[in-house]
């Protein structure tokens, strides 16, 4: 078969920079795809960490104005990825978060600052680079939303473009002032444009030009084109339902290995779940825990956002620990959310133990040595941690939500009875609902069978791209063709 060449367009891309899940599927679908047949390579901007990273940069293009200034485009490779990167230092070259200052708020300019990634795709797709034709653009979140709308408004032919929501709750909007700076037409803010509110919605306009939409699950694609899910943006999505489908994430398993991790002090096999204890005695240490073999212990690594759902935890806690169970949490995030689990880790010593930072090892432990790992997001469009809990053999307890509830098969009777359980899946997603799906799953962890039966099946569970990619590459070939 024919080589398809792909211009994804990320944000973020792991292992070079990360905040969430989209760097994850960014820095591991190009790989999934490569053996069928499709050759991906990803345009991101040149963070400090990204041109740092490239191991042969070259100079391949050179932009004569982007946003006030000009810029580069350089090719090159990194951590066994394909990239363009968009040397543009007055844009991007920024440490730390791609996204806020050193205090924590959104980049001023961040409007400017992606509506260039998604101009420099668009100018891409029209032939900026000499040799390089991309047969289609892949765009990611609101990030890299105004690719077709550049393309669009540039008129001439393009190529199709796939825009995929890894979150709707992320629009990228922006002042109408904007406009002009970023480059588009006035006739672009209409209805039947990038107007939305009264403001330029990114990914309004990429939801009404792309030429399909995806999205993260098959039940958040669902709930997202209703009112209820729709974040304000569900009647366009319904208008558009033909073109829109969800896609379960997968994950990285050469990344997420437990017989092979290094970030484990113990490494792991699924024949062998039981030698989990030895990362259960060093999760509980590197917590300050009690370490007691048979506390039922549950993990938490997440964003600390209202989405996730983690003040229904807090609402949780004294129950949880009154049955004697451990909680580890990692994350970080809203100080209010922040505050709250401190304050426990105060009033539960030895049961409750917080580490509020973005630290990868810590959360490859915490899926090793974790019983149970807790995700009761309000919503979810994936979710990638519950995929790494199946994985590492902690049983995901999870809220019935987009991702969580097609990725977990609940331990009700019929799957019991049928042998398929891998997991605790609850709703309501409400104080009321989660504290008995705690109950259930401490019930469950001290029924030694019916666990240990839970953990093998997640265990063998397919947790990788193999199944997704092929949907992607599908779906592309099917709009290349068309
Ligand atoms: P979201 O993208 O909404 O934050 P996902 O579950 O899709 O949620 O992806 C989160 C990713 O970030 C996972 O790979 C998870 O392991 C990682 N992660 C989240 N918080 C932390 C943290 N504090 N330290 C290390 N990794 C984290
Ligand atoms: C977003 C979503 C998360 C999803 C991730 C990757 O950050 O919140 O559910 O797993 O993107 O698609």
């Amino acid at each position: 078969m024919k080589p398809l060449h792909i211009l994804s367009v990320a944000s973020e891309i792991f292992p070079l920079i990360k905040t969430g899940g989209l760097a994850d599927v960014a820095g591991a679908l190009p790989a999934a795809l490569a053996p069928l047949g499709v050759r991906v390579v990803t345009l991101v901007p040149g963070y400090p960490a990204v041109i740092a990273a490239l191991e042969t940069a070259r100079r391949i293009a050179a932009i004569d104005m982007l946003m006030g200034a000009p810029a580069s485009l350089l090719g090159g490779r990194a951590a066994g990825l394909d990239l363009l990167v968009i040397d543009a230092p007055h844009l991007f070259d920024r440490p730390g978060n791609p996204y806020l200052d050193a205090d924590g708020r959104d980049w001023p300019d961040n409007g400017e600052r992606f509506a260039a990634l998604a101009q420099v795709a668009a100018l891409i797709g029209g032939g900026l680079v000499a040799k390089y034709h991309p047969a289609l653009i892949h765009a990611h979140d609101w990030q890299a939303a105004l690719t077709p709308a550049y393309l669009r408004y540039a008129g001439g032919a393009t190529p199709p473009v796939v825009l995929t929501i890894h979150n709707l709750a992320f629009q990228g909007r922006f002042p109408r002032s904007l406009l002009g700076p970023i480059g588009l037409p006035d006739e672009s803010f209409t209805l039947d444009g990038v107007e939305y509110y009264g403001e330029i919605g990114f990914l309004k306009a990429g939801i009404l030009f792309a030429d399909a939409i995806t999205t993260v699950s098959p039940s958040y694609a669902a709930e997202i084109a209703t009112p209820a899910g729709g974040m304000g943006l569900g009647g366009l999505l319904a208008g558009r339902a033909a073109d829109l489908v969800g896609i379960l994430n997968g994950i990285d398993t050469q990344v997420w290995d437990p017989a092979q991790d290094r970030l484990l002090p113990h490494r792991f096999s699924a024949e062998h779940p039981d030698d989990r204890t030895r990362d259960k005695a060093a999760l509980q240490s590197a917590f300050a825990l009690d370490v007691v073999p048979d506390a039922p212990l549950f993990g938490v690594v997440s964003r600390l956002s209202e989405q996730k759902g983690l003040d229904l935890l807090l609402d949780a806690l004294p129950g949880l620990c009154a049955e004697g169970a451990q909680l580890v949490l990692l994350g970080t995030g809203d100080p209010w959310l922040q505050q709250g689990f401190a304050a426990a880790a105060d009033r539960y010593p030895g049961q409750v133990g917080c580490i509020f930072a973005y630290d990868e090892p810590t959360a490859h432990l915490i899926q090793a040595g974790s019983d149970a790992l807790l995700v009761p997001s309000r919503f979810e469009p994936c979710g990638l941690t519950q995929l790494c809990a199946l994985r590492y053999g902690a049983i995901p307890v999870v809220a019935r939500t987009g991702g969580l509830a097609d990725s977990v098969i609940d331990a009700n009777e019929a799957a019991l009875r049928a042998g398929v359980a891998t997991g605790i899946v609850f709703s309501p997603i409400d104080r009321a609902g989660l504290a008995s799906a705690l109950r259930r799953t401490i019930a469950a962890y001290r029924d030694a069978p019916a666990w240990r039966a839970m953990q093998h099946n997640g265990m063998a569970a397919d947790v990788s791209w193999a199944r997704s990619a092929q949907r992607y590459a599908d779906l592309y070939r099917l709009l290349i063709e068309r």
